[in-house]
């Protein structure tokens, strides 16, 4: 249960105005406070109350109250093609058509009034219901399904500087790079700590046009992990360089800086000024059949900040100090993180390698409404290659002087981001708190391995919360078993990269990383948001605890 739209008698009752109802109306209100249920009201409900206000004697004592309640309501206006539907409903009143159509285009499942009789009967979608009724469907839902991820909850609360920045961008047309997508730029660096924020069309672009940046080729060998989403070893895979894999720490599943040194001091050879490794013959690979260079030059690092939590940068910025390598970090999770460094205190990711890359996908901790992405770098040449590098490599325009790509941010998705950045931080607080509750709640069951913080780490911002399940195939039948009771999880992710299809060629096989296939088999990620409630988390725990 996530929201609801509330009729103009609400309003009015909560406002004293009229009072035929007005302990249902309050009770109501605190009821939506108290369970986190976001009310909205429509812009049509809320002209009508300024109407009945603007013809009474406490004109201004109603306008301060009505604009305390607009403080917890959302209000939801009407499109056109939505305001000629509700007039085409020749069978039932405008105003009630209206109040279909406005939780119909917001995917809204109740409206909540206390005369629903003037609603009519037909009132299947959305459902009618009277506050009292209201109240207690929620108890019967609590009986319901809970998501993976629920994005709508956190919609009213930015809402309006979305619609107002959709606007300024729309009515500007101005929908290629321009102000919006420069803002969000110098807003995003801002909160990374960061001298320079270029937007990108994706996280996977972000990877890729890095990469380009720093001249890697075929000639080339960059290391990561095995245990990631596909884009980290594919960016490297697309520029026809080689993807060289270290496993993960099993307690953090982010690389594990042992097995870089460990990678380094058996399989490559240090010459004074760079790295270099043998190459594996790769004449299968289905990119680059006619290349197989016998040796290529390591050249960068690129660590995950998987699942929220940051790799530990300290020991991966001292590896590449110490053998010449660029440091590209992966923060798509992990917006926002901090790694305690030596000498700096707390560094955000994005500002500790040489460039950050991260992911707007909505799914993310900061997520746009489609895809996106960001580069950061505090390297001002790096930033300005990457800023001709996402348009063709064109400087000045129709001129190039690289072959780049096209990739940039939408203005679009930069305005809603824009309108989300200023949350960050409370959401990222709200899903800290969502994990604490887990540890404590799931702390009491021994079958359940937690997930574990490391030192080094001084803000995890747990895009997932993730835990482990041991033994042969039970983690896939706990999921199965979850998903019958109604609760949504993902695995992240089944099968490591070095044994996907397309990674053949490079010649590894089962058994070269073993923490990245423990992980692969183990790992279940539960319900995570920040709007997720304390009795669904005590269901998860329970039922958890029930299929184990
Ligand atoms: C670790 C990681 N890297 C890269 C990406 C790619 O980002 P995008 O989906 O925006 O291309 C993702 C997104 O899922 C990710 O989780």
């Amino acid at each position: 249960m996530s929201s609801i739209l509330i009729d103009k008698d609400i309003l009015l009752d909560c406002l004293g105005i009229t009072q035929e109802n007005t302990s249902n109306s309050l009770k109501l209100i605190e009821f939506c406070k108290r369970e986190d249920i976001k009310a909205w009201v429509s812009e049509h409900s809320v002209s009508e109350v300024c109407r009945v206000i603007a013809g009474s004697k406490n004109i201004k004592e109603f306008f301060n109250k009505l604009k305390d309640l607009l403080e917890i309501f959302g209000v939801l206006s009407l499109n056109k093609d939505n305001i000629f539907s509700a007039i085409s409903r020749l069978d039932t009143d405008y105003w009630v058509s209206i109040q279909y159509e406005v939780a119909k285009q917001a995917g809204i499942k109740y409206i909540v009034t206390n005369s629903p009789h003037s609603y009519g009967g037909d009132s299947q979608n959305p459902e009618v219901l009277t506050p009292e009724a209201f109240m207690e469907r929620v108890k019967e839902e609590e009986a319901g399904s809970i998501p993976p991820l629920d994005l709508k909850p956190e919609l009213h609360q930015f809402w309006d500087e979305a619609q107002k920045g959709l606007g300024r961008v729309i009515f500007s047309t101005s929908f290629i790079l321009g102000d919006t997508v420069k803002r969000f730029e110098e807003e995003f660096a801002k909160y990374c700590g960061v001298e320079h924020c270029i937007g990108v069309a994706s996280g996977s672009d972000a990877l890729l046009i890095s990469l380009m940046a720093i001249d890697v080729g075929p000639e080339d060998a960059v290391i990561t992990t095995p245990y990631t989403f596909f884009a980290t070893a594919g960016s490297i895979a697309r520029l026809f360089a080689l993807p060289v894999f270290v496993d993960i720490d099993s307690a953090t599943y982010n690389i594990d800086p042992n097995g870089i040194e460990k990678l380094i001091k058996e399989s490559c050879y240090w010459d004074g000024e760079a790295l270099w490794i043998e190459s594996p013959d790769v004449r299968t690979s289905p990119l680059n059949p006619r290349y197989f260079p016998k040796r290529r030059r390591v050249k960068a690092i690129i660590p995950v900040h998987l699942f929220g939590q940051t790799a530990d940068m300290e020991r991966i910025m001292e590896i590449a100090k110490r053998y010449n390598l660029y440091v590209i970090e992966d923060a798509a999770q992990a917006h926002g993180a901090e790694c305690w460094m030596v000498g700096s205190g707390p560094k955000r990711v994005g500002s500790i390698g040489h460039l950050g890359c991260f992911s707007f996908f909505p799914t993310k901790n900061l997520g746009g409404w489609g895809d996106g992405g960001a580069v950061t770098t505090n390297d001002p040449e790096l930033a300005e290659k990457i800023r001709i590098l996402r348009v063709h490599g064109s400087s000045p325009k129709y001129y190039h002087r690289f072959v780049g790509i096209n990739s940039r941010l939408d203005a679009i998705q930069a305005s809603v981001l824009l309108a989300k950045l200023p949350h960050l931080d409370t959401w990222i607080d709200k899903r800290q708190r969502v994990a604490r509750r887990y540890m404590d709640l799931l702390s009491l069951n021994g079958r359940v391995q937690l997930p574990e913080v490391a030192g080094y780490v001084a803000r995890h911002v747990w895009n997932q919360f993730v835990i482990r399940i041991k033994g042969d195939g039970k983690r896939d039948q706990v999921q199965k078993r979850l998903k019958e009771r109604g609760i949504g999880t993902g695995i992240y992710y089944p099968l490591p990269l070095h044994l996907q299809e397309c990674f053949s060629y490079l010649g590894y096989k089962e058994g070269d990383f073993p923490n990245s296939e423990r992980a692969s088999r183990e790992t279940l990620a539960l319900p995570m948001f920040p709007e997720l409630r304390e009795w669904e988390q005590e269901k998860i725990s329970r039922e958890l605890g029930e299929v184990l």
